[in-house]
């Protein structure tokens, strides 16, 4: 019997806070291949994207390392790293959420490129917004 060649996918982001949005996007991912490598923003990288997090990144990794549908983590730190990235770790796919749609289309020289719809009402920066305006809790609780 001939096996199926592995299909490695690759994905790119912040993933502070992690949420539901991002367990059902790395969930769709997994389920389209055999090995899912997230490339998680380091501060730096995220403060050239303007982005604060709350989490730090080493705590961010982690998180993602102990997310079942994850293979490997490695770090996000230029813009520039994907092609490298794609052709040193073998992705077959290369997919993020549909708020990047045609922005990596560049990449499809090299491997297929795949945008997924976003779970609605859910992301950090809403989650952020939220705990701001969370009611403080009375001192007689
Ligand atoms: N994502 C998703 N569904 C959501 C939120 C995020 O599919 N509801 C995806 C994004 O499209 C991206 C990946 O998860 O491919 C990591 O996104 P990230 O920017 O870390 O999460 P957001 O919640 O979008 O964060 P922010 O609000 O800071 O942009």
């Amino acid at each position: 019997m001939i096996s199926k060649p592995a299909r490695t996918i690759i994905t790119y982001g912040t993933f502070d806070l992690f949420h539901v949005g991002h367990v059902r996007l790395l969930q769709r991912l997994a389920d389209l291949g055999d090995r899912l490598i997230v490339a998680c923003s380091t501060v730096e990288f995220n403060a050239l994207k303007g982005k604060t997090t709350a989490v730090p990144y080493a705590d961010r990794v982690e998180v993602l390392q102990a997310c079942r549908y994850v293979d490997q983590v490695i770090p996000e730190e230029t813009w520039a790293q994907k092609r490298d990235d794609i052709a040193r770790l073998g992705a077959d796919l290369f997919a993020m959420g549909d708020d990047w749609a045609g922005k990596f289309d560049d990449l499809r020289d090299l491997c297929d490129v795949l945008y997924l719809p976003r779970k609605e009402n859910v992301s950090t920066t809403e989650l952020k917004e939220l705990i701001q305006h969370m009611p403080e809790k009375s001192s007689a609780e």
